[in-house]
This record gives structure tokens, sequence and C-alpha cells, in this order.
């Protein structure tokens, strides 16, 4: 069987990170007997400074043609913040619609926990966060003087009465961005979500902030509400943003798969990285199941790590069991997971997480565990 894999390695550490990542999964292709062919693609800071390309129409014919990318990360400190992350990485997930983005939250042994009293059998949960809408649309403006926007019809009316304001004169300035939430952009992710927990522990919370944004969010809770009704094994449970990163720390153990629109889950999975370990060892992946799927690190960049052999590969080689349960090997992916422990209890870790390893030296070390035949 042979598996083909686009790889962007992009800016700052992605490169030397997915090195690895790659080096690992084609040890584990040759233990578990699969193949995998790695095209790569040039894309991120240098490319765009040196050209003013993004992601170019080419690029996504040709990155269309696989149903996986591998992905390291993006951003650069030369690039205004903002115009990568939009322009590379949000760009893909929303071209291949990939709706769903998974970030297991689960402690491994040996990893310490910023959280007292708690190890891998309290945390131990999957946040499944929308990854197509929300505020992540892109829709808003700042005003200024002499443009007209329809949204400003509201606007006007509201500021009016507040400050007294003209928002259109030249005096005044503001700003302002849309949330989207639609029945079935909610649906799909809510129904992968219920499908994982029924795999699972068969409990499914829901994250939103219908306290407040009522209209996206009540819609939101609607939508939670039917689906939940065609999966009567799985118990379910509402919860408010807020309130859910108070029983991250506290209570762990309460959650099994938690559905979350995008922004909060954004929010919550850097927390969520945090209580498992730390960003360095936080994978995530970017899930259309019917179409291209792209795996990455929940970390970024971290620019002034680059070159240096010195970052965490672990968050990137996890990623890359996840992409290889999508792709249906899932020994494989579970053999990966299992050589991560090993390199754990071995103490051959980055400095991140106290030790002296490279980079390389952790790849090094995955590679030879899962090369050895048990
Ligand atoms: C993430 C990142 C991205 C996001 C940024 C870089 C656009 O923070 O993957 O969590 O906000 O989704
Ligand atoms: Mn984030």
């Amino acid at each position: 069987m042979q598996h083909r894999v686009a790889v962007i390695g992009g800016d700052g550490i992605g490169p030397e990170i997915v090195r690895e990542g790659c080096r690992v999964l084609e040890a584990a292709g040759g233990r578990y007997g699969f193949d995998l062919d790695f095209t790569e693609f040039e894309i991120g800071a240098d490319r765009y400074l040196a050209t003013g390309e993004l992601l170019t129409e080419d690029d996504l014919v040709e990155i269309g043609k696989f149903r996986t990318i591998y992905f390291g990360a993006i951003g650069d400190e030369r690039v205004k913040p903002g115009v990568l992350e939009k322009g590379i990485l949000l760009a893909l997930r929303f071209h291949f619609d990939q709706y769903v983005n998974l970030r297991p939250i689960k402690l491994l042994a040996g990893v310490p926990t910023p959280l007292a009293n708690k190890g891998p059998a309290e945390i131990d949960f999957v946040v499944v966060r929308e990854n197509t809408e929300d505020f992540y649309v892109g829709i808003g403006g700042r005003q200024t003087k002499g443009r007209q926007h329809a949204e400003l019809e509201v606007l006007r009316s509201l500021y009016s009465v507040k400050f007294g304001l003209d928002i259109e004169s030249d005096a005044e300035e503001l700003a302002y961005q849309i949330g989207v939430v639609t029945r079935e952009g909610s649906r799909r992710v809510m129904e992968y979500a219920f499908e994982l927990a029924e795999r699972r522990q068969k409990k499914v919370s829901s994250v939103d902030k219908a306290n407040v944004l009522s209209d996206v969010y009540g819609l939101w809770r609607e939508v939670f509400a039917d689906v939940a009704a065609v999966h009567p094994s799985v118990s379910t449970e509402y919860t408010f943003v807020d309130a859910i990163t108070m029983w991250f720390v506290k209570n762990p153990e309460w959650f099994d798969v938690v559905v979350t629109p995008n922004m909060f889950g954004d929010i919550i999975t850097d927390l969520g990285a945090m209580i498992q370990g730390g960003l360095g060892l936080a994978p995530g992946g970017n899930i259309n199941p019917r179409g291209t799927s792209m795996f990455e690190p929940i970390h970024g960049s971290a620019p002034k790590y680059r070159g240096q052999n010195i970052a965490n590969p672990i968050a990137t080689v996890w990623a890359g069991a996840l992409l290889l349960d999508s792709l249906g090997e899932h020994e494989a992916a579970g053999g990966v997971v299992g050589a991560i422990e090993q390199t754990i209890a071995d103490g051959v870790v980055t400095r991140d997480m106290g030790g002296a390893a490279s980079t390389s030296d952790v790849g090094d070390h995955l590679v030879r565990l899962i090369g050895r035949r048990s």
C-alpha cells in the first residue's frame, strides 16, 4: 500500500520538525508494511517575500491532488501578523473545507502536567473544533471617511443612542467583525463529534456563549439538541466557554468529547495543550472526511528557535500519528504514539521538557524504537 502525502514545512521551526515527522512516519511504514510518498511544497514567508505569493491557484490544484497534507507551521517576524496565517493556513483550511479541527488533549505517560493530583487517567479527552465558520469567516471592516457599509446602518443607530456619535464623520473610528454560524456547518461537525464519542466514553460537551451571543450560539444550541436526539446512547451537556476553562483545570476527567465553535475552540485548546504537558506536545488535524485533510502541531513557527535543532518535534510526530489514523493505518498510528511515550520514558526530550536532546536526537530515537521489532 502506498500513501501520497503533500508536505508543507512552512516557516520558522516548521521545516525541521516536519523533517523529523517524515522520518518517523517512514519508519512506521517500514515496520507496519506501507510506503509513504512525500511531495514537498515551498510555501511560506520566504516565497512570499521573494514573489508576493501566498497560495497560488496552482498550489491549490496541485495540493488538491492529495488526500493528506503534513504541515509544519506558518509565521515570520518579517511579515505583518495575520498575512501568512490568513493567506496560507486559514486559506488551506477553508479551501479544502476541513470543517473538523481535531485536537486530542491527552496526557501521555511520564509527562508532567501543571495540574495537581491529575494524571493520564484524568486527562484524556478530544476537542472537536468547528473549523470553517464563526468569527473566522473574515466578514468585517473599519469605518473610514466616505466608505459605506450595509452593516453600518445598525451600528449607526446603536452608536448615536449610546454615545451621541455620528460614526460617519471623520472624527469617529470603529471596526467590526461578524461571526457566522449555519445549521449545516454546525450539524456536520457535531455529527463527527457524536460519532467519535460513540467509539469512546459516549459523552459530548458543547461549548458556547449563548447567554450573550444568543443569535449565533442560540442556533448552535438548537442544532446540538437535534444531533443529540439521533444519538441516544451519548450523554450530553452544555457548557459556557468561560466556565469550561475552569473545568478543564479543575475536573478534566469529566470530559470525553468537547465540540466547540471555531474561536472558542482556538482559545480552549491552548489551555488544553498546557494541561497535557505543553505546546511542544499538542497535535491537531484539520479534517474533511471526504476530501483533503491536513495535520499539524497546534503550536506556531517559533522563529527565534529556527535552524537551531532545539525545537520539540513531538507535537508534529503525534500529528503524524493522527495522519496515519486518517489513512486507516491504525496500528502504525498506535505504534507511533507508543514510541513517543517510550522516548519520554527514556528521557530523550528537548529542553522545553527539561531535557538536553536536540530535535534530531528525538527523531533518531523514535526511528530506532519503531524499527525495533518486538
Ligand atoms: C491555531 C492557530 C491559528 C488559528 C492561527 C495561526 C490562524 O492559532 O491553529 O490554533 O487561530 O486557528
Ligand atoms: Mn490557536
